[in-house]
């Protein structure tokens, strides 16, 4: 099987080819490589293969004609990556497809840049994907190629001594890897978990999916988006410590003082759905509290009426999973009242933070992932046309408003509770 590479500097690839398991590789005939310098296809007699930037800037570009000459010389190409910061995230699932298709015969050629990057041309030229190893910039494309390599190579049947190493690995079903240990057991009184050493498969075998479940859940969340479930693996999910970091958010929906929509400052009525929808989502991320917030007499005997048919009354015996929402539901006279509760709550004041559909804030929903880590959180969310400016000017932070794709961005309150909330502890952040 066949892997091209085009550089600048085929000396760099040297010492990684020829070690270890790719050494072995090469030898028994499984892979090889074919180097392809630009600057043997370079025309002048310094062997030019850059020119400045169209439209100026620091650095030169990698020249159009030295690398389609390049690319135009390898009889067949196969699929061709190009190393790029800006490409689409090089990740095993890909990995996984390029290894395939050398299997099946289709070689693979892979280009690193250096200087500023390529003429971007070359892609009109030639099907190209860009690929990025990560977020971050490196001085060319060779130590980005050698990522992809190694990784589509060990998939190779053959490459690895044990056929079925791959599978257990990170990422081969969305999940990070469990961790290992080896000999001795008990190194200066770190021990290894007991269920590793009874030897019981099936303990073993639950423990470690366990273990990659929480560190998958810890480190790369969104990955379980893609990760196929079963209903132990929710349960497991769900008594790990992601819902104490629920437990360390409060909300609270002010109905004064808010603006009206020629920004007066008044106080708005309660509404039955805001009760009832913020209170089950609240619920289903497991939050320390729901507050509702009216100064008005009327309105809090009318929330108590509410709250007493669905925990107490009627209600509560035809649908108790209501009952266990609306449980969260504590009325309060006004935001001060609230940070007070929390605070008794808690033990400590809560960092307060505001919401706004108008671009006031800057915080972002990660931003109160980690503050939540730390610290009590109370989030203000305002009815009417939103928090009036003298509660947003005392809170510690105001967030980000919610943006979807188009310009509207007029979310009900109950519908921008549970985005927020999503965003903020759901997997995917
Ligand atoms: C100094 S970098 C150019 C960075 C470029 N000006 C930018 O800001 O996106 C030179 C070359 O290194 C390679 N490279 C750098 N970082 C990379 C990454 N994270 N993934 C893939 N290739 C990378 C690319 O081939 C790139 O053309």
């Amino acid at each position: 099987m066949r892997i091209n590479l085009i550089t600048l500097f085929p000396e760099y690839f040297d010492s990684p080819l020829s070690c270890g398991l790719m050494q072995k590789a090469r030898e028994g005939g499984l892979v090889d490589f074919q180097l392809f310098n630009p600057r043997d296809a370079a025309t002048d007699k310094h062997r030019t293969v850059d020119d400045s930037p169209y439209g100026g800037g620091p650095g030169m570009v990698m020249a159009l004609a030295p690398l389609v000459d390049t690319l135009r010389k390898i009889p067949k190409p196969g699929r061709i990556l190009l190393m790029a910061p800006a490409g689409r995230p090089f990740a095993q699932a890909l990995a996984r497809n390029l290894a395939a298709d050398m299997v099946a015969g289709t070689p693979l050629t892979l280009i690193s840049g250096r200087y500023e990057g390529i003429d971007a041309r070359l892609l009109e030229l030639f099907p190209i994907t860009p690929v990025s190893v990560g977020d971050y910039v490196l001085n060319g494309g060779e130590a980005a190629c050698l990522n992809v390599i190694e990784s589509v190579c060990r998939l190779l049947p053959g490459f690895m001594g044990h056929e079925n190493s791959g599978e257990e690995e990170s990422f081969s079903h969305s999940l990070l890897e469990y961790p290992h240990y080896t000999r001795p057991e008990n190194f200066a009184g770190h021990i290894v978990p007991e269920a590793l050493t009874a030897g019981n498969h099936a303990r073993i075998a639950a423990w470690r999916r366990q273990e990659s479940l929480r560190i998958t859940l810890w480190r790369r969340p969104e990955l379980l988006d893609a990760a196929p479930l079963n209903a132990t693996d929710l349960a497991c999910l769900q008594n790990l410590p992601r819902l104490s970091l629920g437990r360390n958010l409060h909300l609270a929906l002010v109905h004064y003082p808010v603006l009206d929509k020629d920004k007066n400052s008044l106080a708005v009525s309660l509404t039955n759905l805001d009760i009832h929808d913020i209170a089950r989502s609240s619920c289903c991320y497991g939050l320390g509290g729901y507050y509702v917030v009216t100064p008005l007499q009327d309105q809090q005997r009318l929330l108590a009426e509410l709250l007493a048919h669905w925990t107490t009354g009627a209600g509560s015996r035809s649908n108790p999973d209501r009952t266990e929402a609306l449980r969260l539901v504590i009325a309060a006279n006004d935001v001060a009242e609230v940070i007070a509760q929390v605070e008794a709550r808690c033990g400590e004041r809560p960092l307060v933070l505001g919401s706004s559909a108008r671009p006031e804030g800057a915080l972002t929903y990660r931003d109160v992932r980690e503050a939540l880590t730390k610290r009590p959180v109370l989030l203000l969310l305002g009815t009417g046309h939103g928090l009036a400016p003298t509660v947003l000017e005392k809170c510690d932070g105001v967030l980000r408003p919610l943006r979807g794709a188009s310009g509207y961005n007029h979310f009900s309150v109950r519908s921008a509770a549970a985005v927020m909330l999503d965003r903020i502890l759901g997997d995917w952040h």
